[in-house]
């Protein structure tokens, strides 16, 4: 496993702008934007899963490496997830 911990700020945002592409891409078909009505047919936006108790780096880290039903579709690269991991991360901070 790579050390993910982001430091730097300005590769932070990057790396949370691509990640925001991933989940664009490959998760929006389950999962709601913050903006979306309320839909219990639907996975919750990332907004309000981030605000779930101990949901932090490690958590989303290890959620990513795992087949989670129904998210067994999806399989992302090692770069991709560290991407998405730093948009969650992102989000968390606002
Ligand atoms: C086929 C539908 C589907 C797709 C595609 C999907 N998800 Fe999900 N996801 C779900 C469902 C259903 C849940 C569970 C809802 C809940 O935790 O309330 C979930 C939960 C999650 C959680 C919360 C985990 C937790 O324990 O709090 C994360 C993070 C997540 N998904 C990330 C992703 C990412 C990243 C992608 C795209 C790479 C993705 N999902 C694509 C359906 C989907």
């Amino acid at each position: 496993m790579v050390a993910l911990s982001i430091t730097n700020p300005v590769l932070a945002d990057e790396a949370a702008t691509r990640g925001e592409k991933v989940v664009d891409q490959w998760c929006r078909l389950c999962h709601l934007r913050a903006a979306d009505p309320p839909n219990p047919d639907m996975a919750p936006p990332y907004e309000k899963i981030v605000q779930r108790p101990g949901r932090d780096e490690a958590y989303f880290v290890r959620f990513l490496e795992e087949d989670h039903f129904p998210m067994t579709i999806y399989r992302l690269f090692d770069d991709e997830k560290r991407d998405v991991v730093a948009y969650l991360l992102s989000l968390q901070r606002k």
